[in-house]
């Protein structure tokens, strides 16, 4: 029987990626605060992730969590951060464990790690014959509040692995762009991840076994200062897109 997924975020962009790929493998449940504009593939539920009773309802019957919904912006405010992002989390954490969830997938940003950028590598490190690469094993050193944000998702999902054994994947998205790599863009390049790699990176996290892991989500650019090893080894993730050979 097809894996039951709850998809938080499900009317933003990644949300749009995944359905894209994803939409006829699974039971899917959405939520979003936003109502939905288009039809999906199985219940919506309007809620807030931070309405705790909300976000319990949605939780019962499901296996895996695509946990997406948040603040996205680099410059949101503290306050934002705080409710939707860390507050947002806890909430879809404690009630994933007591519905007996198996694996929460969270989206976190390359952001938990921009600070790496502002040391004297860059821009050298956005290009292609520049071996530096991070690799999920580094310290967090985020850049902004939003990235301090994206930390704490991952250390809260530290904590509720190694208290209640639920695997959590953390899934450091880059730069998703539909159709076109960013031009004239390195950075955007370096980090670029596809909306046909994106649909697959996340299939993975619903379909790999794992304990608790840190992933970069990027496609197999040429251009890349993020290692996807550890993405191919814990999910069997296997890019088909590269920034650099993108033809249309
Ligand atoms: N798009 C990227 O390139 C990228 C890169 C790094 C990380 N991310 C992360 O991926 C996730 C999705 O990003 P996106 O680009 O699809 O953003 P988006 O803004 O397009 O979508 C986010 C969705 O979450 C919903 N949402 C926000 N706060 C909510 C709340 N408190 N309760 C319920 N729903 C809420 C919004 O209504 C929206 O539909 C975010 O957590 C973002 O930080 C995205």
């Amino acid at each position: 029987m097809a894996q039951s997924v709850l998809l938080t975020g499900a009317a933003g962009r990644v949300g749009d990626a995944i359905l894209g790929g994803l939409a006829a493998e699974y039971e899917w449940r959405f939520l979003d605060r936003d109502p939905p504009t288009e039809d999906y593939p199985g219940e919506f539920v309007v809620a807030d992730i931070t309405e705790e009773e909300a976000v319990r309802e949605a939780m019962e019957g499901i296996d895996v969590v695509l946990h997406l919904a948040g603040d996205p912006r680099k410059t949101a405010p503290w306050d934002s951060v705080l409710t939707n992002n860390i507050d947002g989390t806890q909430t879809v954490y404690e009630a994933a464990v007591d519905a007996g969830v198996e694996k929460v997938a969270f989206a976190s940003s390359n952001h938990a790690v921009g600070a790496f950028e502002t040391d004297e590598r860059t821009p050298e490190m956005y290009r292609a014959d520049d071996d530096y690469l991070l690799d999920g094993t580094e310290l967090p050193r985020p850049g902004n509040l939003y990235g301090v944000s994206k930390v704490t998702g991952e250390a809260l999902g530290r904590y509720y692995h190694d208290e209640y054994g639920i695997s959590v994947v953390n899934v450091r998205i880059g730069n998703l762009t539909e159709g076109h790599p960013p031009i004239d863009y390195e950075r955007g390049q370096a980090m670029w991840l596809s909306y046909r790699d994106c649909a697959h990176l996340f299939e993975r996290c619903i379909e790999a076994d794992y304990g608790y892991e840190i992933v970069y989500g990027i496609s197999d650019n040429d251009r890349k200062y993020y290692s996807i090893e550890r993405a191919k080894e814990a999910l069997g993730y296997d890019p088909q897109d590269n920034s650099a050979k993108h033809d249309d």
